[in-house]
């Protein structure tokens, strides 16, 4: 694991970005395509703009990218928590994506259904065996949730299914989400956390006992490489770094 100690969210997202932008070049030098699960809630949206302007607008060849979503609240996608819909508005309506190369999970249709669809897509993608996804990017609740895996949740412990759907009474919604099956089988995997809102769950996560019931950020073991963007403020509690 490779914790990437950061000032601030723009720090951070400046960071990500030269990060990002590298694998990207490096992955598309040995293949065609670069396929890519970004992740919902608020961190990643600065991120998002900085990839959409000078220089990665240019430099990045966007007609090579697959993109996917690590989960999704089904909501309608003029709806501003959905996640799709901060991703269109803080770079894919920006970039030049083919759109049979964005894969969104539905929120027009079941949710259930909306899960087995998806999966399908991925099972064109990705074989059994070897890496998924070139990256997956994820966010961390101050719970210690990332995707949709929620503290108490069984999708926490999911091992079938590649995509999976369940109701969060918490949130009064469904949820649709990858499951740590297929993440964990990505070439790399990025946490993007900020805020002092998050030293605890981040302690408890990177430090503490494994208890994924308590802390579901703990399943994510890519077979790949795992990286922690965190700035300050997250990383306050961390005994590893002070
Ligand atoms: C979601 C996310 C979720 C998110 C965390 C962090 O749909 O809610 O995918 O896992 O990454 O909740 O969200 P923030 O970045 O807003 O703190």
């Amino acid at each position: 694991m490779k914790l990437h100690i950061c000032k601030d969210v723009n720090d951070l997202s400046m960071q990500a970005a030269v990060w990002i932008g590298a694998v990207i070049k490096q992955t598309l030098a040995m293949q065609d395509r670069f396929t890519i699960a970004l992740s919902g809630g608020s961190t990643p949206q600065k991120l998002h703009n900085l990839l959409s302007g000078y220089p990665y607008r240019e430099e990045i060849d966007w007609t090579k990218l697959h993109i996917f979503w690590g989960d999704e609240r089904a909501v309608p996608m003029d709806d501003e928590r959905n996640n799709a819909k901060m991703a269109f508005d803080t770079l894919l309506d920006k970039v030049a994506i083919p759109m049979e190369q964005i894969h969104v999970m539905r929120t027009d249709i079941e949710p259930e259904r909306a899960a087995e669809e998806y999966e399908k897509v991925l099972q064109k993608y990705f074989s059994d065996k070897g890496f998924s996804f070139d990256l997956v990017l994820l966010g961390m609740g101050d719970d210690g949730h990332t995707l949709s895996l929620f503290p108490g949740t069984p999708v926490i412990h999911e091992t079938e299914r590649w995509a999976t759907s369940f109701y969060l009474p918490a949130q009064h919604m469904h949820r649709i989400t990858l499951t740590a099956s297929i993440v964990n089988r990505a070439a790399r995997v990025a946490f993007l956390t900020t805020g002092s809102g998050k030293s605890q769950a981040l302690k408890q996560v990177l430090e503490g006992p494994f208890d994924p019931d308590k802390y579901p950020s703990q399943v994510i073991k890519p077979i790949g490489e795992l990286h922690w963007f965190v700035d300050k403020e997250a990383a306050a509690l961390l005994t590893s770094v002070h």
